[in-house]
């Protein structure tokens, strides 16, 4: 489904991916850990458009999608939770919802409220709190909002980026249920973590960025039992 081949983008002089090969299948979970400054972000943002890689290739359902604009990647159906969420917080929680589908709510001018009524099921939290401005939430339930308008889109492909920086391990482990049971619906995702024990537990591979090159690549499962002799690689892990 997405194939990325010897993607290089820099920041002005400074290379901060070099020559990165990833694949992710139809149907799978690929964890993306690495320490901080890794790259890990920068490799979201350019397989989304929001940067430019100067080299390399970024193949999509076979579409080379390289350089394309972000809003033409989000419609051929690939969709980014950034860091730090950015929910709209002056507006409610069912306008974040509504945002989250206006590709989609432009092209078919449909009702939504079927959509709405998936996500609520799926965090019945927000169900609860759907008249409340999205600045006032949580910041688990703010997490469990991105994800939710994310899916909205109804992406083929769906990026995280980072989900559980700092919430509590009880709501760690609600999102990464949720991801579990997204898996089970069919969905595709590439999940970029520092929590590396927690991505590889619901991954079914997982790379390893170090200084903007992929150190390491394997099944999860293998992965995770490396994790301790691998702690070079994997960098300092729940420091957030
Ligand atoms: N806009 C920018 N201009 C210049 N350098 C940048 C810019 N954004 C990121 N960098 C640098 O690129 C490198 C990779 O950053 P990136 O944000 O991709 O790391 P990351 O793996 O997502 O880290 P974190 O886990 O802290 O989010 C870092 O060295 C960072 O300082
Ligand atoms: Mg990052």
């Amino acid at each position: 489904m997405l194939k990325v081949n010897d993607v290089s983008t820099y920041y002005g002089p400074i290379r901060a991916l070099k020559q990165v090969n990833l694949h992710v299948e139809q149907g799978e979970i690929v964890a993306l850990i690495g320490a901080n400054g890794a790259g890990k972000t920068t490799l979201l943002n350019t397989i989304s458009g929001l940067l430019n890689p100067r080299h390399g290739q970024i193949l999509f359902d076979g579409h080379d999608i390289a350089g394309h604009s972000p809003e033409s990647i989000v419609r051929l159906g690939v969709s980014l939770v950034p860091e730090r969420r950015q929910i709209f917080s002056t507006l409610s929680v069912r306008d974040n919802l509504l945002l989250g589908a206006y590709h989609r709510f432009r092209r078919d001018g449909k009702s939504l409220d079927g959509d709405i009524a998936k996500m609520y099921e799926l965090f019945p939290i927000l169900e609860k709190r759907q008249a409340q401005m999205g600045g006032t939430l949580s910041g688990g339930e703010q997490q469990m909002l991105a994800l939710a308008r994310g899916l909205m889109s109804q992406p083929k492909l769906l990026m995280l980026d980072e989900p559980s920086v700092g919430l509590a391990p009880l709501i760690v482990r609600e999102i990464l249920r949720i991801v579990a049971e997204l898996r089970t619906r069919g969905a595709t995702i590439l999940l970029v973590e520092q929590n590396a024990r927690a991505a590889l537990s619901v991954a079914d591979r997982g790379y390893v960025l170090e200084n903007g090159r992929i150190a390491l690549e394997g099944k999860a499962d293998d992965m995770a039992k490396n994790v301790a002799v691998q702690s070079a690689y994997l960098g300092k892990r729940d420091q957030r």
